[in-house]
C-alpha cells in the first residue's frame, strides 16, 4: 500500500486559512498588549529609579549651594553660578523623565478615562503648538475597555503628531461618538490636506500603525484629504466585544 507523502499530510486542510488568519489576529493582539505592558514597566522604572536619583541630586546640589553661600571666605560668584546652572540642568532632566514616562504610559487614561484623557491631550497639544484644538464628545458612557481606550488614545496621539509635523493647520477638531455599537473617533485639521500617494505609500508607517491598531479591534481607520482644506482621520471600532 502506498503511504501518503509527508508533505501531503502536512498540507493545510480546507478552511484552515480562516483559522490561521484568526490565530494571527489573536497573536497580533497579544503582542500589542505585551508591548503596552513593557512600555508601562519601562515608564515605571524610568519614573521611579531615574526620577528619584535626579531629585536627590537636585536636593544635594541645592544644599551645597546654600552651604557655600554661608561659608567664609565667601565663594566666588562664578562657582555659585556654575552650580546653579547645574541645578537647572537637573531640573530639565527631571522634566524630560516625566515627559517620557508619561508618553510611555498614559497614566491619565487610567485615572480619568478616555474622554478626559483626550481632553487633556488636546489642551496640552494646543499649549505646546499654538494650534487650536477643540474636543466634542457625544459619548454617554466612557470607553470602559482598556485595550480599546488605549488603542484609540495611541491613534489620536499619532494623528496629532502628524498635524504638527505635516499639516500646516491652524485648528484641529476631535470628536468622539457612539453610533449604534460603533465607537467613532474623528480628528480633522484645516491644513494642506494629505495627498493620495501619501495615503497609499508603504513608507507611511505612522498611518499603517493607526490602521493596524483599529484592525486589531475589529475596526478600521480611514484617512482622507482635500487639497488646501485639510485632512480627516476617522476611526471606527466596535464598542463592545461581540
Ligand atoms: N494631517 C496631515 N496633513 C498633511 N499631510 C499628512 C498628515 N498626516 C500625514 N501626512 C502625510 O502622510 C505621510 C505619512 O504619515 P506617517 O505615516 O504618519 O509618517 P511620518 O509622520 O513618519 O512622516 C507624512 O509624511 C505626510 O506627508
Ligand atoms: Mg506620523
Amino acid at each position: 500500500m502506498k503511504r501518503p507523502r509527508a508533505s501531503k499530510r502536512l498540507a493545510p486542510r480546507r478552511g484552515s486559512r480562516a483559522s490561521r488568519k484568526k490565530a494571527l489576529h489573536a497573536l497580533s493582539l497579544r503582542l500589542e498588549m505585551a508591548r503596552e505592558e513593557e512600555r508601562a514597566r519601562v515608564a515605571r522604572e524610568l519614573h521611579d529609579e531615574l526620577g528619584q536619583v535626579l531629585t536627590s541630586l537636585k536636593l544635594e546640589f541645592s544644599w551645597l549651594v546654600d552651604e557655600l553661600k554661608k561659608s567664609e571666605p565667601k565663594p566666588g560668584i562664578q562657582l555659585v553660578n556654575k552650580l546653579q546652572s547645574l541645578i537647572g540642568l537637573i531640573e530639565v532632566s527631571i522634566q524630560s523623565v516625566r515627559q517620557i514616562s508619561g508618553d510611555l504610559r498614559p497614566a491619565v487614561l487610567d485615572h480619568l478615562g478616555l474622554r478626559e484623557a483626550i481632553q487633556w491631550e488636546a489642551t496640552k497639544f494646543q499649549a505646546r503648538t499654538g494650534i487650536r484644538c477643540r474636543v466634542v464628545s457625544q459619548l454617554v458612557h466612557d470607553v470602559a475597555d482598556r485595550t480599546r481606550a488605549l488603542a484609540l488614545y495611541r491613534i489620536l496621539q499619532e494623528a496629532l503628531t502628524n498635524v504638527v509635523r505635516h499639516a500646516h493647520a491652524g485648528a484641529v477638531r476631535i470628536s468622539l461618538a457612539e453610533q449604534g455599537r460603533t465607537l467613532v473617533l474623528v480628528v480633522k485639521d484645516n491644513g494642506r490636506g494629505i495627498a493620495r500617494p501619501e495615503i497609499s505609500s508603504m513608507m507611511s508607517i505612522g498611518l499603517l500603525g493607526m490602521s493596524e491598531r483599529a484592525r486589531l479591534l475589529g475596526g478600521r481607520c480611514t484617512i482622507t484629504g482635500v487639497p488646501g482644506r485639510g485632512t480627516t482621520v476617522t476611526v471606527k471600532v466596535p464598542s463592545a466585544r461581540s
